[in-house]
């Protein structure tokens, strides 16, 4: 199983959203309740506006079999904003790879530091990759849900 990660393009958003709807409908529930994922991923998504937000940052995409299973991104002031890997792409590394080829794109962009929202699903993954926790939030809303999460940063050096 060879993962590969490329530049998102406008033809993947249908695939990565479905990537995201997966990632929170069926791995983040184990941490969140039915309502709090029913708010973070809805039913449907305005696919012209999920792809200008896609093209907003710099977003990469894994693929497998040239199946796209996840992406990420960085903004050009460091937020690593997205990562999502499809329920039936995880624990196979593919979060990491997202992750490595993003800390690639800060570099090159001269940043010194990423940052992050984590939810408790990404929270033990972002560790593993070297991020520390800032701060919690359990003030994060999302549609009149209550999904607290993690400030988590990464030094580049
Ligand atoms: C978080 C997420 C992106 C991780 O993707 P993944 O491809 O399954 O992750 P990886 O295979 O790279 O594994 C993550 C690392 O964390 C570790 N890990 C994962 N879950 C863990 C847990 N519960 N406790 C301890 N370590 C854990 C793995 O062992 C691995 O470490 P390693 O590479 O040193 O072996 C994925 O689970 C996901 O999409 N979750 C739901 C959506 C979500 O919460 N996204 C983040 C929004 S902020």
């Amino acid at each position: 199983m060879t993962v590969i990660i490329r530049a998102y393009e406008p033809a993947d958003a249908q695939a990565t959203w479905e990537a995201y709807f997966r990632a929170i409908r069926d791995t983040a529930v184990k941490d969140y309740s039915a309502e709090q994922v029913a708010a973070w991923a809805p039913e449907s998504v305005d696919l012209v506006e999920w792809n200008k937000r896609r093209l907003a940052a710099h977003t990469f995409v894994a693929t497998i079999d040239s199946r796209v299973v996840g992406f990420s991104d960085v903004t050009a002031d460091g937020l690593l904003d997205m990562l999502f890997v499809h329920s039936e792409a995880g624990g196979r590394g593919v979060g990491r790879a997202l992750v490595e080829a993003v800390i690639t794109k800060a570099r090159q962009l001269g940043l010194s530091r990423l940052h992050t929202h984590a939810s408790r699903t990404a929270l033990p993954a972002f560790q593993r990759y070297g991020f520390k926790v800032e701060r919690s939030n359990p003030d994060n809303w999302i549609r009149g849900q209550n999904l607290p999460n993690y400030d988590l940063y990464y030094e580049l050096g």
